[in-house]
């Protein structure tokens, strides 16, 4: 008799606790920014990257790149598997992790050259990432005008 009752007495614990963790969860989810929203984010610091490359001011690209890179950490975080899209947290470092070190470098090495060669293969795997994700027609560019006039890109 005794072990019946701290039998159920462990279950309905462990029920209440089951039951807990999932509202904690829903919880969670309701708070999490959509994808559409960090790769929106993402969007904003690839051009900045871009502006700011080309005024030669390398310390702010250093950073514009370093956000790109948390950006794409948060997606794989918040987003291991998406919608009918499994394994973001695969495709992701996959289509960007040598970009992203190779334009990194270029950053560091402040050669406008090397950085521009680096910035479109990192744009193609956005690109190539896309089409993996069966959305071909979100189609990311190199920026073909000056956006954000309220921020100072040259140094
Ligand atoms: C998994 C691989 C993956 C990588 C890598 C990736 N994206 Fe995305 N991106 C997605 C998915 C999936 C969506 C669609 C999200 C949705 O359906 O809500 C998306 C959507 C977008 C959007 C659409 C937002 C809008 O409102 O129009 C932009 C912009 C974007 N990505 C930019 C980028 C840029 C820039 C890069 C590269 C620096 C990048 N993405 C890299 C998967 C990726």
């Amino acid at each position: 008799m005794k072990k019946l009752i701290f039998f159920l007495l462990i279950t309905l614990t462990l029920s209440a606790c089951a039951l807990k963790t999932e509202r904690l969860q829903n919880q969670a989810d309701a708070w999490k920014p959509g994808l559409g929203e960090i790769m929106g984010v993402i969007q904003q610091h690839h051009a900045k990257l871009y502006y700011s490359a080309n005024a030669g001011n390398w310390a702010l690209a250093e950073y514009q790149v370093g956000e790109i890179q948390e950006g794409l950490e948060t997606t794989v975080r918040l987003y291991p598997q998406f919608k009918e899209v499994k394994e973001l947290s695969v495709l992701v470092p996959a289509a960007t992790k040598d970009d992203m070190e190779d334009l990194s470098k270029t950053v560091k090495k402040k050669n406008i050259n090397e950085f521009l060669t680096a910035y479109n293969k990192l744009t193609d795997s956005c690109n190539a990432c896309h089409n993996a994700a069966n959305r071909g027609f979100i189609v990311i560019q190199t920026p073909t005008a000056m956006e954000f006039s309220n921020q100072k890109f040259e140094p």
